[in-house]
């Protein structure tokens, strides 16, 4: 066997003297490659952290062939932008806030489901209306500028009507994207 290491990195040659479990977890880990249409993807993302407020806020769709990278992109973005702690006001900002669309499409569920992941309690009998200011109110509340969703294509399971019903409540998503 050849000893040769200087083709390595640094990272991975001190890989070299771990023990067998911990080089096989690191090669199992997340590992991100930076081509450039996710360089594209992210810099149209990060010009959306920009944008300021307004009544209609604009929306990238980012579309591609399952297995393409599009989720890998969504959680790189994501993680660009963690949440951080404001000590002057003691607020915590979320500038990213990461959603999957639900499998089954509907206003409430979206909803429900963005709640949920807000770590806000639901009345049961809340009204969608009522779940909607909420979860505006929340998001305001901690900042986020914003809201990724992933498998937006799970709306299509819906009626016509539910689609542009959803659609809606995203903004412009329906606008030009970014093929991966
Ligand atoms: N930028 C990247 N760097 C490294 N690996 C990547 C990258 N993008 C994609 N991959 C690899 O390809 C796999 C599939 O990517 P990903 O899950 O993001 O696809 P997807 O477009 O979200 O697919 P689907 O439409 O089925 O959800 C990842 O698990 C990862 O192993
Ligand atoms: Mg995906």
């Amino acid at each position: 066997m050849n000893d040769e290491v200087s083709h390595l990195t640094a990272g991975a040659a001190a890989l070299l003297s771990e023990t067998n479990e911990r080089r096989i977890r690191t090669i199992r880990s997340r590992r991100w490659v930076l081509y450039p249409r996710a360089k594209q993807a992210l810099d149209r993302l990060s010009a959306l952290l920009d944008h300021p407020r307004g009544t209609r806020m604009p929306s990238v769709a980012i579309y591609g062939d399952s297995g393409m990278g599009k989720t890998m992109i969504m959680k790189r973005f994501r993680d660009e932008h963690p949440p951080s702690f404001n000590p002057l006001t003691g607020t915590l900002k979320t500038p990213v806030l990461a959603m999957e669309m639900t499998s089954r499409p509907g206003e409430r569920r979206f909803y429900a489901e963005l709640l949920t992941l807000l770590g806000a309690p639901q009345r049961p009998r809340a009204d969608i209306a009522q779940m909607e200011q909420a979860a505006l109110r929340i998001m305001e509340a901690i900042g986020v500028q914003v809201l990724v969703i992933d498998e937006l294509h799970n709306i299509l399971a819906g009626s016509y009507r539910e689609q542009r019903i959803v659609l809606n409540a995203d903004s412009e998503v329906n606008r030009p994207g970014i093929p991966i």
